[in-house]
């Protein structure tokens, strides 16, 4: 068992990390005059002070002070594509050329609108939003609105966005409904909701693997169940897809062979442009259609931002081809085994959870993961500080290995006292 000073450990390496950042220090002093804590995201702000990105070349994230990191955060999995990706950004700048503020319907949200419903088989009709945040927002609404009963069944450690996460109960900006919070992943909890409240119960919104949560999946034999209670109750049942349906061609549902009345998307699926969808049931989305006096308007200034459509349309048409989809799940497999080998081999208290392409490093002692962290800074890789990874189509196998030898070698020699 090593003898660890960890507190000391971390001071010196914000220390190291700081002295070797000027720039990005005085960024943060500057940014702090106009921006609360110099931060607009919050999950981007890190100790002492975040680096500050000057460039991205190809999977490679280039800061202010002149620093190289192999970009393994992937943006919280809207990077699957990469930063540069040659269809995707073809495809931006030509629609640059023919105009980008349409405030019109075009054809291109109809191609859009047919590749995500031809890839979610519960996504009979869908509607586009601004985040993911937003496409939670709506699908909520609208099982409410189907349902015309006012519970939200929602699940610890879940996150739907900065207005509906439950890390540690309701999170303080969280709009106000109804919400019923129970324990991930546990049968029993819900059949007891359920039990208690089943005719008021509109849906229950669940994340088929926890992203934020710290990357946890399910056990087997848990969605089946929401499904069964759903079915039973009359409520809707919600996949949060947003971080999830990158797991498998047709989403995580297609992966665990459960298909809910809804499902939200965002992130990666406007090849890394502004993105979020909701879509479901052609009965549940009818509520949405003006032509029939539909009785929900959705409204949203940029739900059919040209950029995002041309952009998502060039990822999913001529990129994210099933093979390429399945291969990326592949390597993120082969990684967290590799990377739970190292650990335990090395007796440090961390371990590696997910599925596929989302990893997320975890110890009972924070201070591991921030340990971690920095020295994977120190090392030339990014990844969240919480210790999430999400890989992008762009990193390469040689990178992949480097980063894993790197593992390795801080695993030999922590440099923790
Ligand atoms: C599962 C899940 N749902 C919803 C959201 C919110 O998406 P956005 O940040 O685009 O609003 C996120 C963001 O991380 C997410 O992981």
């Amino acid at each position: 068992m090593l003898t660890v000073d960890l507190d000391a450990a971390l001071v010196a390496a914000h220390s190291s990390y700081a002295d070797r950042r000027p720039r990005s220090a005085a960024l943060a002093i500057a940014a702090a005059k106009v921006m609360p804590g110099g931060n607009t995201r919050t999950v981007l702000h890190f100790d002492p002070f975040p680096f500050r990105v000057q460039r991205a070349e190809g999977s490679v994230l280039v800061d202010v002070d002149g620093h190289r990191y192999v970009d393994l955060l992937g943006n919280y999995t809207a990077g699957l594509f990469g930063h540069q990706v040659p269809a995707v950004r073809d495809a931006i700048i030509a629609q640059l050329d023919r105009g980008w503020a349409i405030g019109a319907t075009h054809a291109l949200e109809v191609e859009l609108a047919e590749l995500v419903c031809a890839r979610f088989e519960s996504v009979e009709q869908v509607r586009f939003t601004n985040s993911g945040t937003e496409a939670n927002l709506m699908a909520i609404a609208a099982a409410i609105h189907v349902t015309g009963r006012r519970k939200v069944l929602v699940f610890e450690d879940g996150y739907h966005g900065g207005v509906l996460t439950f890390a540690h109960g309701p999170g303080p900006l969280n709009v106000p409904h109804d919400f019923v919070v129970v324990p991930f992943t546990d049968v029993p909890a819900v059949q007891a909701a359920f039990a208690a409240a089943a005719t008021e119960m509109a849906c229950v919104i669940v994340e088929p693997v926890l992203g934020s949560g710290g990357c946890i999946p399910a056990a087997p034999g848990f969605l089946d169940a929401l499904r069964q209670l759903c079915t039973t109750h009359g409520s809707v049942l919600i996949f949060d897809e947003v971080m999830t349906s990158r797991l498998h061609p047709g989403g995580a549902q297609a992966r665990f062979g459960v298909v809910p009345d809804m499902t939200t998307l965002g992130k990666y699926l406007a090849g890394g442009m502004t993105f979020g969808a909701f879509g479901g049931r052609r009965s549940i989305m009818a509520a949405f259609d003006p032509t029939q006096g539909g009785a929900l308007s959705q409204a949203g200034t940029f739900n059919n931002n040209v950029v995002s459509m041309a952009a998502g349309v060039a990822a999913l048409r001529d990129v994210l081809t099933p093979e390429a989809l399945v291969a990326l799940n592949d390597r993120g497999d082969v990684l967290r085994e590799r990377l739970n080998v190292t650990f335990a081999g090395a007796g440090l208290p961390l371990t590696a959870t997910g599925v596929g392409s989302m990893l997320n490093i975890h110890a009972d002692d924070e201070r591991w993961v921030e340990l971690f962290f920095h020295a994977m800074l120190d090392s030339g890789f990014y990844l969240a500080r919480r210790g999430m990874i999400a890989l992008a189509l762009d990193v390469t196998e040689e990178q992949l290995e480097a980063f894993a030898e790197a593992v390795e070698r801080w695993a030999a020699d922590p440099r923790v006292e």
